[in-house]
């Protein structure tokens, strides 16, 4: 009977026959070795099926990189291939040099630039806000000194979660109230980092200062000039949002999830960090230190290039044309390496410029002429990342409020490639 069914089954190849065959065994005194073999032609040929039912699985468009890829819509900034840049539908051309960076957050955060009397409140409300708990202090001062400052930052942002006086509140009023601390309290902890790694008292920040201006001041422990002022308030105007960069979407994917927004905006930090994104801006410094004199820059260049290196500073995800923050950065570090007779290194980075165009046809993006402001205004280049996240804790936060408003889960899709049926074996037999 055995027998007869096997070959039967065998024959037709029908899973069903070979179910009732294994029926039939079980019912009858047939041996159980008979019965074993049996049940491995039944697990085989189950196997067999999934796998088939598994290539012929609907296949998935992979965009590698999700480049063009929309992944949710927002009213915050637009980047235009073409090299715009709009921020809440201002065009950054139309803002830079015009307002100071507390009126682009309050732009950002309640879509309205202020008139005078809230531009006083709001500045007012983010100087005071720039005070860090005691125990944050505590730790940055115990942080190793060999972490990069990115690492320390990143860890402290998750820190202040534990003094928010209602976790559990989590209406869009305190999630303002917490993007407007966080926007406070970023650039504190960057500047209490080094005042401390360096030896520095701690200064408190000043009512009689604007807000990007404090944090020039508690970073070097000294009132910035007018043309200082004036760089930092503009650089960070200029860093303020930029759509979906990288880092703005891990927030926004860490915010999908209803997770706090203390998780996001470190989310953001960590991806920040990373030479492809806003880590750039210190691996540019990097190139230009090692770069004696505009004449090697032909050859180091081509050496980068020869060994499929990419130059920092250069190329970009979205804009086929000049990034529309370079001219107004190149010009700001021009004026600054004018008074710090530092002129060498910005008709090198020039150089630069024309070189790599003239090779790869790509422009300089943010961090090209960012390094060189910073580096002008005496940032040590471990903290120019660390000076990018302050500027863009604001655009982070409110990208998380607008994410929290769409209310859905960003969780995509893969195509798998990998294998299908294998056979486990035992620990014993491997
Ligand atoms: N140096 C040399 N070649 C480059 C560079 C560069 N910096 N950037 C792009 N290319 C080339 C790239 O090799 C490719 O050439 P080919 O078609 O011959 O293979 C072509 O340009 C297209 O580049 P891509 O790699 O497809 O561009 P992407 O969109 O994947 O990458 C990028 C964008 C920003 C990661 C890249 O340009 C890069 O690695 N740049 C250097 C790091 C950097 O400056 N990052 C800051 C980015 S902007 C501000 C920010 O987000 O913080």
């Amino acid at each position: 009977m055995f027998d007869y069914t096997v070959v039967h089954a065998r024959q037709s190849v029908g899973y069903k026959h070979l179910i009732k065959a294994a029926q039939s065994l079980r019912c009858s005194n047939v041996n159980t070795s008979a019965l074993r073999l049996f049940q491995f032609e039944l697990a085989h040929n189950r196997r067999k099926r999934m796998m088939k039912k598994m290539s012929e699985k609907q296949e998935r468009v992979v965009v590698r990189g999700l480049r063009d890829v929309a992944a949710a819509e927002t009213k915050i900034s637009y980047v235009n291939s073409n090299g715009t840049l709009y921020y809440l539908g201002y065009d950054i051309d139309d803002l830079v040099e015009r307002v100071c960076y507390e009126e682009v957050a309050h732009l950002l955060l309640y879509n309205k630039l202020p008139n005078a009397k809230e531009l006083d409140e709001f500045r007012s409300r983010l100087v005071s806000e720039m005070k860090l708990p005691q125990r944050v202090i505590k730790r940055i001062r115990v942080a190793p000194k060999n972490c990069h400052p990115m690492e320390v930052l990143r860890s402290e942002v998750s820190h202040l979660s534990e003094y928010d006086p209602h976790p559990n509140d989590h209406s869009d009023a305190a999630n303002k109230r917490r993007a407007i601390e966080l926007v406070a309290k970023v650039p504190t902890i960057v500047a209490t980092l080094h005042r401390t790694r360096t030896d520095q008292q701690l200064v408190a920040p000043n009512q009689e200062y604007g807000f990007a201006e404090n944090f020039l001041y508690l970073f070097k422990g000294k009132t910035a000039d007018h043309q200082e002022k004036e760089a930092i308030d503009r650089f960070m105007t200029l860093h303020a949002d930029h759509g979906f960069n990288a880092s703005t979407f891990a927030a926004r994917v860490t915010a999908s999830t209803n997770s706090d927004i203390y998780s996001a905006i470190t989310s953001a930090v960590g991806t920040l960090k990373g030479p492809l994104h806003g880590g750039a801006c210190e691996k540019v410094m990097l190139m230009l230190d090692d770069i004696n004199t505009e004449e090697e820059v032909e050859e180091y260049i081509q050496g980068m290039l020869d060994d499929q290196k990419k130059i920092m500073g250069f190329g970009h995800r979205v804009y086929k044309a000049e990034d529309p923050r370079t001219k107004h950065l190149r010009s700001i570090a021009e004026n600054l390496c004018h008074r710090t007779a530092t002129l060498n290194l910005y008709k090198t980075c020039m150089k630069i410029e024309n070189v790599v165009h003239d090779k790869k046809k790509i422009f300089p993006n943010v961090d090209f002429y960012a390094a060189v402001v910073l580096n002008a205004l005496g940032v040590p280049k471990e903290f120019f990342t660390p000076f990018f996240a302050s500027s863009r804790t604001l655009g982070w936060t409110t990208h998380v409020i607008e994410q929290y408003q769409d209310a859905v889960l960003l969780r995509p899709s893969s195509e798998y490639i990998g294998e299908f049926g294998r056979s486990f074996v035992p620990i014993e037999r491997r």
